[in-house]
C-alpha cells in the first residue's frame, strides 16, 4: 500500500467537461469511497482536483471573447474555480476526510509550481487532515496565467516525498490508438498516444504523460489509471498506466 499518495482528480471524472460547470456528484463520491479507505488503512493523502467545465470553461470564454487575458481576469477564473472546490470539499468531508482547502492563487507567486508555498499543506498533513488544492489563475506579468492541477501535484509529490501520485482520469488509463490501456510507459518518443481533442488549457493528456515521466525519476509509483481503479492504484496493483522513466 502507499504510504504518503498526491492524487490528481482529473477535471474530466470529477466534472462533465462538455457541460458548463457541470459536477459529476457520482463519480466524486465514487472516488471518496476509495480515498477515505486507504485513509482509513493509515495512508497519508494530498488531493489536487482539475479544472473541467469550470476553469478550462471560463479560460475559453474570456479569450473568445478578447483574445487575451488580463490580470482582473483572474477573477472571475478563480471564484469559478473556488466554486468547484468547495463541492470537492463538501463531498470528501461527507466520507469522512476531513479535508482542508489551499488554493494556488494564495499560496503560490506565479503559475511556476516552484513558487508555491507548501509549509501549510505540510502541517495539515501531519495532523492527519487531508489538504485539497486545485488548477487555478494567478495573475502574472500583465496577465492572468494558469497553473495546472497536474503540475502541481507533481510538486507537491515531489517536494513533500510522495511515494505515490496517482492521476486519475476519465479513461481506463492512457490509450493506444487501438483503444487498448498501455500497460508501461518510459519515455515520451515511444509514444503512440491517440489523443482524443477535449476543451484543456493546460496542454491534456499527452502534457500530463511528461510531466508523470518527470515525476517519476523520485516518485515511486506514478500511476494513469480510471476512477474504478483508484483503490487498487493506492494499493499498489497493477492497475492503468504504470509511468516510469527510464
Ligand atoms: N490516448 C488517451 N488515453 C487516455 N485518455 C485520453 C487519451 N486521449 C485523450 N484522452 C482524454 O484525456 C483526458 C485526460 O486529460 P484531460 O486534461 O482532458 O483531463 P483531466 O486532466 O482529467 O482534466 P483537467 O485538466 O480539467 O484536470 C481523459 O479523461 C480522456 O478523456
Ligand atoms: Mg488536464
Amino acid at each position: 500500500m502507499c504510504r504518503f499518495a498526491v492524487v490528481k482528480l482529473g477535471g474530466s471524472v470529477v466534472t462533465f467537461k462538455d457541460r458548463f460547470e457541470s459536477v459529476d456528484l457520482d463519480s466524486l463520491r465514487f472516488l471518496s469511497v476509495q480515498l477515505s479507505s486507504f485513509k482509513g488503512s493509515g495512508g497519508s493523502l494530498v488531493v489536487v482536483h482539475g479544472g473541467g467545465s469550470f476553469g478550462h470553461v471560463a479560460v475559453s470564454r474570456l479569450l473568445a471573447e478578447k483574445g487575451r487575458l488580463e490580470p482582473g481576469d483572474s477573477s472571475l477564473i478563480q471564484e469559478s474555480m473556488f466554486r468547484l472546490a468547495l463541492i470537492v470539499l463538501g463531498v470528501l468531508r461527507e466520507y469522512n476526510l476531513r479535508p482542508v482547502l489551499h488554493p494556488p492563487h494564495s499560496i503560490c507567486y506565479s503559475v511556476d509550481p516552484s513558487s508555491c508555498m507548501f509549509d501549510l499543506i505540510q502541517r495539515d498533513l501531519v495532523l492527519g487532515l487531508t489538504p485539497v488544492t486545485y488548477g487555478d489563475a494567478i495573475p502574472e506579468g500583465g496577465s492572468t496565467r494558469i497553473i495546472s492541477g497536474d503540475e502541481l501535484a507533481v510538486e507537491l509529490a515531489l517536494r513533500l516525498n510522495a511515494d505515490c501520485l496517482i492521476f486519475v482520469i476519465r479513461a481506463p488509463g492512457v490509450l493506444d490508438e487501438n483503444g487498448r490501456v498501455i500497460k508501461l510507459l518510459d519515455s515520451i518518443d515511444k509514444l503512440r498516444v491517440y489523443e482524443i481533442k477535449y476543451m484543456d488549457v493546460t496542454g491534456g493528456i499527452v502534457n500530463k504523460i511528461s510531466l508523470a515521466l518527470k515525476a517519476s525519476k523520485k516518485v515511486r509509483e506514478v500511476r494513469i489509471v480510471g476512477l474504478e481503479d483508484l483503490e487498487n492504484a493506492l494499493n499498489m496493483r497493477d492497475v492503468g498506466t504504470k509511468i516510469k522513466s527510464m
